[in-house]
């Protein structure tokens, strides 16, 4: 038996992919024309979050805002916590071209992330305001500007999210 961190570590990521996977489910039902079941999954998954959530808390890990950013900033800069560049090479070896896009576009995405850390680590201090648009495609995030298309992914403007 591994120490009590260990175990909210274990629920805190438990959780987080439970919560994902239902709120996919709740769309596929969505799509199936079932929306009670989908209200079902989503209220689960709701709930998931809600336990990811405690566990992450009780870990101590959410800190002040200049440390979150500052802590995002780090783990970004250095090493992408998923090793996308290894999924590439692996998904290329076997011929699994569909996996392959994925994981280059995901690696190309979190490239930019440490950037925008950056920038909200200026904006924060310059109490600057900006939209941010994001490609429900890719997860390309681009800042201040609507793209002609996603620079990631070639997704048209219609494809992206607002977040103002
Ligand atoms: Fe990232
Ligand atoms: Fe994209």
């Amino acid at each position: 038996m591994g120490s009590v961190n260990d175990a909210l570590r274990e629920a805190y990521v438990g959780e987080a992919k439970a919560a994902l996977r239902l709120k996919l489910y709740a769309e596929q039902a969505a799509e199936e024309g079932l929306p009670q079941i989908a209200k079902l999954f989503r209220v689960i998954a709701r709930s998931e979050e809600i336990h990811g959530a405690r566990a992450l808390k009780a870990l101590r890990e959410v800190k002040s805002t200049e440390e979150n950013l500052a802590e995002s900033f780090e783990s970004e800069a250095q090493v992408a916590e998923v090793a996308y560049g290894d999924f590439v090479r692996l998904a290329e070896a076997e011929g699994n071209r569909a996996a392959a896009l994925h994981f280059s576009q995901s690696r190309d995405v979190e490239e930019t992330h440490a950037k925008l850390y950056k920038e909200a680590m200026n904006h924060l201090l310059e109490e600057r305001e900006t939209t941010y648009y994001l490609c429900r495609v890719c997860g390309y995030v681009a800042d201040g500007a609507l793209p002609e298309a996603c620079p990631v992914c070639g997704a048209k403007p219609d494809r992206f999210e607002p977040f103002s």
